[in-house]
């Protein structure tokens, strides 16, 4: 599979937010997408961006996007992109979302509401390519010409993901998997968690998200069916999530516990093998924002930490340390994940990148 070499106009739904602004700042420097209009709330709609946004991101606001007028997210608005990102709030991004797909639009959704369809693929870009299959039956379906939706995973989800596919793919069906997070606060956007809240403080509830990492890693690490029409959810492996959001800003840490269903299982070092080892589709491809390596692995005994290893490949790698025997299950893990790249505007950003390699983004038709 070869990379063409074009120029693709990128439209951003949500630009203001904490996923619009990793957006910007990534596409910033993309060589393929190139940030033709970004869109917001009524509140933001005609203002210059820099003005709309309170940017966080420690790099400045690109010079070119800064004085772009946040538009409203209106199809017609955006019909000239050839790939529209969203970063919308879920309130609101199933309706929004969905309009741009029956415009015959391409739609990389952050967001949780199309997750769970049974004709739009949830792909994490280094494990589940192959989801993009789907893709053709998805246009029949809904009569389109270029246009389709994919979404991304929920950020927790994404982390245990890519460390799940190659142990499955080396071992066998997993039977069970207990996973506890630590996560960053800007997975709750912005303002977010209240100050008062969060700060010398461990909040034991995220609303909605232990509900998505048992569904969504089922999902994920199935298949598509014979006739492409459709997903084969795991129903053999068991996940129970605990989440807990943190007073730490990027980085999501999960520690995990596994069980296969082939015993003996695996020796720890064989598992160490396996993820150190472990090559996605998308590097294979040779995508521009596939990391080196997809899964990092720490020796150390007190990592991986968030401040110290959240920008492992650019954000892009899950980095993996504490791999020990589990006195209960067979393993035991702690991973981390960037949450707003890899976990978020990333895996858009690298499923686009995709597409494009796999056909899928008819450019300027
Ligand atoms: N943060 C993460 O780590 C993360 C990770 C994975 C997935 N996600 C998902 O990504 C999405 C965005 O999250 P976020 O953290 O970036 O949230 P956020 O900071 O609250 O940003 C939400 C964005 O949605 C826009 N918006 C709100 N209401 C709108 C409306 N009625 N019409 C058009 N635009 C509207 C906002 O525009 P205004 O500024 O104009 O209000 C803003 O740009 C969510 O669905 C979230 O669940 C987030």
């Amino acid at each position: 599979m070869s990379l063409p070499e074009v120029q693709l106009k990128a439209g951003i739904l949500g630009a203001t937010g904490t996923v619009g602004q990793r957006f910007i700042s990534l596409l910033s420097k993309h060589p393929y997408f190139t940030i033709h209009v970004v869109g917001a709330s009524l509140r933001s709609a005609g203002q210059e961006y820099a003005k709309a946004t309170r940017w966080k991101m420690t790099t400045p606001i690109p010079a070119e996007v800064g004085n772009m007028l946040v538009q409203e997210c209106k199809p017609e608005l955006f019909r000239e992109c050839d790939v529209i990102f969203s970063g919308l709030d879920s309130d609101v991004a199933g309706e929004i979302e969905t309009s741009f797909l029956k415009a015959d639009l391409v739609v990389f959704s952050n967001a949780k509401n199309h997750r769970r369809d049974p004709v739009v693929p949830l792909i994490v870009p280094t494990v589940n390519p192959s989801h993009f299959d789907l893709i053709p039956h998805q246009r029949s379906l809904h009569s389109l010409h270029k246009g389709f939706i994919v979404t991304n995973a929920n950020c927790s989800t994404t982390g245990l993901v890519v460390v799940l596919k190659p142990l499955q793919d080396a071992f066998g069906p997993i039977e069970a998997v207990i996973v506890q997070t630590m996560q960053a606060i800007s997975g709750a956007g912005y303002p977010g968690v209240a100050s008062l809240d969060i700060y010398d403080n461990v909040v034991p509830f995220i609303s909605g998200e232990e509900e998505k990492m048992e569904y969504e890693t089922l999902k994920i690490l199935g298949d598509v069916n014979e006739t492409a029409t459709g997903f084969n959810i795991l129903s053999f492996t068991k996940v129970s999530a605990s989440c807990n959001r943190v007073p730490v800003i990027d980085g999501h840490t999960e520690c995990v516990s596994i069980k296969f269903k082939n015993q003996p299982p695996p020796s720890v070092e064989q598992i160490i093998h396996a993820l150190d080892s472990y090559v996605s589709e998308s590097q294979q491809i040779g995508c521009h924002s596939a990391p080196e390596k997809a899964i990092i692995i720490s020796r150390d005994q007190d990592r991986p930490q968030p401040r110290l290893d959240r920008d492992n490949g650019d954000g892009y790698s899950v980095t993996v340390g504490r791999v020990r025997k589990c006195n209960v299950f067979d393993v035991k893990f702690t991973l981390l994940v960037h949450n707003t790249i890899l976990g978020a505007a990333g895996s858009g950003i690298l499923n686009a990148e995709i597409a494009l390699a796999k056909g899928l983004l008819k450019v300027g038709s």
